[in-house]
């Protein structure tokens, strides 16, 4: 089919609120490694990977190995039947998880996972409340919306109540107006002012990412998780930890984000990353908590857990593993933000930039003083990198943050072809910006 068809389609048979990248959207057909075509047959270097997604790169041989190998074994068993793949997953993923987090619930989607654990807090705990980040994105349904952070991002208004919002850990913008470490990560202190003052004293989660992926890679002050999860705990809370962008290495040294900071979650959550692009995710938590489920009521996941998602984890976490993922991730991913920060002396345009590993966020704006958004460049900088061949991402609540992520195998090579494009880039966007 070819792009025109595609594209009428697409406007003819899909809603018009699917968010769709590029003046003119871009129809992929094939993906190998680091790179992707269009339907015109143009190759990109893909710094996005589907979302933070395709860990291993696009069709990993050793990943499609194994779900091809499934496929004509059994496609699927729903989780009414116990399977081998299931099993030896939840086993692994007990392994690489901190702490005492060993028992696993899966399902098929980021949402689903979130939804699952403030179900989870809620049997255990015996509370209602649950308290999130401004800033914060947990997924589309109608509790996750309500969870969200950033307005456009909750469609319909807000679903389900007793749900309050804490100021974020933003220092680049920070909510209460201060500098770090002058301010002494107040912003973790606010969270007891958000639980004593907006719920009824008592709740049953803490939910946030470890770096605020939708938010615009938006990363806290170390100090941040210890304070926070302390305060949490005293109000007899969770604390779920949201690594469906950061799980996997995406940030380096280590498996999971949260881990940097030495913090234990209670529940943890995972997706994208988990499967190199299958639908699978997992909510993981301590055994005790677990236990709070048994005779509290019915539940199955027709889709969770399947053979061939578990396949594709199992592999793709292999693949990680003999590539030492979170150690190489954290070698390119210095390579990268040092090249990103050589970017930020040449081109006023860049406000910030931060993250960490192969997790790196750009927020673009008009004026250094004023730090007013600037969403505009950022399109800008989308159309200029695409017509050279680079894929990138974009989030933030102003739209002004580019994203860079590309896949957990991107080597040096990659880096700097991808660095290279961005420089020309962003000379073209600065100049129409002045
Ligand atoms: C941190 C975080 N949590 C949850 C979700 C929801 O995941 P999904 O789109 O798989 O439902 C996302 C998706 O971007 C996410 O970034």
């Amino acid at each position: 089919m070819d792009k025109a068809t595609i594209l009428a389609k697409q406007r003819q048979f899909l809603w018009p609120n699917h968010l769709l990248y590029y003046t003119e959207p871009l129809p992929l057909v094939r993906g190998e490694g680091l790179y992707v075509w269009d339907v015109e047959g143009n190759r990109y270097l893909d710094f996005f990977a589907g979302i933070l997604t395709v860990s291993v790169g696009h069709c990993h041989p050793k990943v499609n190995a194994r779900v091809k190998a499934q496929l004509d074994r059994i496609v699927h068993t729903s989780t009414v039947y116990p399977h081998e793949n299931h099993v030896t997953l939840a086993e692994k993923l007990a392994q690489l998880t901190p702490g005492a987090l060993q028992t696993s619930y899966f399902t098929n989607s980021g949402t689903e996972a979130n939804e699952t654990a403030v179900i989870l807090a809620k049997v255990y705990t015996g509370h209602q409340e649950i308290i999130a980040l401004r800033h914060g994105y947990s997924g589309r349904s109608a509790l996750a919306m309500s969870l969200t952070g950033i307005a456009s991002w909750r469609i319909g208004g807000t679903h389900v109540p007793g749900i309050k919002h804490a100021p974020n850990p933003y220092c680049y913008r920070c909510p209460l107006k201060l500098t770090y470490p002058q301010c002494g990560v107040a912003c973790a202190e606010a969270v007891e002012d958000v639980i004593k003052t907006s719920t009824s004293g008592k709740i049953a989660a803490f939910l946030a990412e470890p770096i605020q992926g939708v938010g615009g890679f938006i990363t806290p002050p170390p100090e941040y998780f210890r304070i926070v999860v302390e305060i949490v705990h005293h109000y007899e809370g969770l604390f779920i930890c949201d690594e469906v962008q950061t799980g996997f290495g995406r940030t380096g040294t280590y498996w999971f984000g949260i881990e940097h900071w030495g913090v234990e979650p209670d529940i943890m959550t995972m997706a994208k990353g988990i499967a190199n692009g299958l639908p699978l995710a997992n909510t993981i938590t301590r055994p005790e908590v677990a236990a709070a489920t048994a005779g509290a009521g019915l539940t199955i996941s027709t889709f969770g857990g399947n053979p061939l998602s578990c396949a594709a984890a199992l592999a793709t976490i292999e693949v990680m593993e003999e590539m030492d993922i979170p150690a190489h991730v954290a070698k390119v991913g210095a390579l990268l933000r040092a090249g990103l920060e050589q970017l930020w002396e040449k081109y006023p345009i860049i406000g910030d930039v931060r993250g960490m590993g192969l997790m790196q966020g750009v927020e673009l704006v008009k004026d250094r003083e004023t730090k007013e958004p600037a969403p505009d460049a950022v399109n800008m900088l989308f159309e200029a990198t695409k017509a050279r061949g680079l894929l990138i991402g974009k989030g933030g609540a102003y739209g002004n943050v580019v994203r860079i992520s590309p896949p957990l195998t991107a080597t040096q090579e990659h880096v700097e072809e991808a660095l290279a494009i961005l420089d020309a880039a962003f000379s073209e966007v600065q100049e129409a910006f002045g």
